[in-house]
C-alpha cells in the first residue's frame, strides 16, 4: 500500500523509525518530512500528508506529533480525509471498520514505538465494513463545515466594493456596476461544489486530462425588480444558465410580499436555481420565491443576497430546511420599516435610478 507519512518535531523520532519499518512490512512510503528534529508546526505536515491522501497520491496517511491530536485536527480540515487519533488497537480497528479512516494519527510522546507499530499494522490491514456505516461516512464527507447553510463571502475585494455600494454618495452607474461585480463573487462561491468531470484537452504542446463542470444545469432566478441587477454578473460566470423571473413586491403597510409575475425555464426542476435578490430583509419574498420553486420540483435552491439581515436569514431557513444562502454581509438588523441597517438603502431604486 502507498503510505504518506509525516510528523512534527515531537513525533520525528518515531516517524524516523516507522517509515523504514513500514517499508519492511511491504508498503511504499512517501515521507513528507520533516527531515530533522528542528521545531516545526504540526499543521504544515498534517496538510501535506492529508493532501496526498485526498488527491490519491497515497492510499493512507500516518502522522505523528506529541499527542496525535493536533495532527488529526489539521488533517481533518482537508475534504475527503478522515483522520483518527488512535492509541489502542481496538480504536485502530474501529477507525477503519466503522469510520473508513484514511489517516492514522499517533502520539510520539505518550505511546511507545512498538505499540504504534501495532496500531499501524491493525489500521493498514483492517477493511471498512460498509453496510450501515456507509451512509454515516458519506455524511462525514459532506460535512456541515464544507457546506454551511449560510456562507458569508468575506474576501477583501468584496468588503471594499460593498463599502462603496453602501455609501449614499455612490451614483447609480457605479452602484449598478458594483451590484453586478458582487453578484459575480457570490456566484463564484455558490458554485464551489459543482462536480467536475475529466476531459482530454490538447494544448499546443501536448494532450492531457483537464476538468470541466459535469453538465450542471443552472437557472438564475432574479426576484424582481432588484434581483435583475445581479443577473449579468452571474451570466458572465455561467453563460449557459437560463433565467427565470419571479415578480414580487412588498406591501409598504404590512411588509408582506405579493407575487405578480412568474416565468421560469420549462425544465426548471432539473436545474440548480440561484435565486438572486440584493437585499434579504424580512425574508418574506425570498421564502415565497423559494417555496414556489420547490412547488415546481426544484431540488437545489441557493439564495444569493448582497446584504442580509439576521431576521431574514432566520425566516428563510425556517421556511425551507434545505436552501443554502450566500451573502457578502450579515448586517445588524431591520428598522421599523423593515429596512436593513446599516444596509444600503433600497437596492431597486438605487439600481434603476428611481429614487
Ligand atoms: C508540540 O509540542 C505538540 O504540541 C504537538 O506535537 C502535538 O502534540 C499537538 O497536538
Amino acid at each position: 500500500m502507498k503510505i504518506a507519512i509525516g510528523s512534527d518535531h515531537a513525533g520525528f523520532e518515531q516517524k524516523a523509525a516507522l517509515a523504514p519499518w513500514l517499508a519492511e512490512e511491504g508498503h511504499e512510503v512517501l515521507d513528507f518530512g520533516p527531515a530533522n528534529e528542528d521545531r516545526v508546526d504540526y499543521p504544515d505536515y498534517a496538510y501535506r500528508v492529508a493532501m496526498a491522501v485526498a488527491d490519491g497520491r497515497a492510499e493512507r496517511g500516518v502522522l505523528v506529533c506529541g499527542t496525535g491530536l493536533g495532527m488529526a485536527m489539521g488533517a481533518n480540515k482537508v475534504p475527503g480525509v478522515r483522520a483518527a487519533a488512535v492509541q489502542t488497537p481496538e480504536f485502530a480497528e474501529l477507525a477503519r471498520a466503522h469510520n473508513d479512516a484514511n489517516v492514522l494519527c499517533l502520539s510520539g510522546r505518550f505511546v511507545d514505538l512498538d505499540v504504534n507499530e501495532e496500531l499501524c499494522r491493525v489500521f493498514l490491514s483492517t477493511p471498512f465494513e460498509g453496510g450501515r456505516h456507509e451512509g454515516r461516512v458519506a455524511k462525514l464527507d459532506r460535512g456541515c463545515l464544507v457546506e454551511p447553510r449560510v456562507r458569508v463571502v468575506n474576501h477583501p475585494l468584496v468588503a471594499h466594493k460593498l463599502s462603496i455600494l453602501r455609501s449614499e454618495d455612490t451614483p447609480t452607474k457605479l452602484f449598478r456596476e458594483l451590484v453586478r461585480e458582487l453578484a459575480l463573487f457570490l456566484g463564484y462561491e455558490a458554485t464551489r461544489d459543482f462536480p467536475l468531470e475529466d476531459v482530454q484537452v490538447t494544448t499546443p504542446l501536448e494532450t492531457f486530462t483537464a476538468q470541466r463542470v459535469a453538465g450542471k444545469k443552472v437557472a438564475v432566478v432574479p426576484i424582481l425588480r432588484a434581483g435583475l441587477g445581479m443577473v449579468d454578473g452571474l451570466l458572465m460566470l455561467i453563460p449557459s444558465a437560463k433565467v427565470g423571473h419571479i415578480g414580487m413586491y412588498r406591501d409598504h403597510e404590512t411588509h408582506e410580499p405579493h407575487e405578480y409575475y412568474c416565468k421560469l425555464p420549462e425544465d426548471v426542476d432539473q436545474r440548480t436555481c440561484l435565486v438572486v435578490d440584493p437585499m434579504l430583509a424580512t425574508g418574506g419574498s425570498a421564502a415565497m420565491a423559494i417555496g414556489y420553486l420547490r412547488e415546481q420540483g426544484v431540488q437545489d435552491v441557493r439564495l444569493l443576497s448582497i446584504v442580509a439581515a439576521p431576521e431574514g436569514l432566520e425566516a428563510v431557513m425556517a421556511a425551507d430546511p434545505a436552501v443554502r444562502i450566500f451573502t457578502c454581509s450579515i448586517d445588524r438588523g431591520l428598522n421599523d420599516d423593515a429596512y436593513i441597517l446599516p444596509g444600503l438603502g433600497d437596492a431597486g431604486d438605487r439600481i434603476f435610478g428611481t429614487l
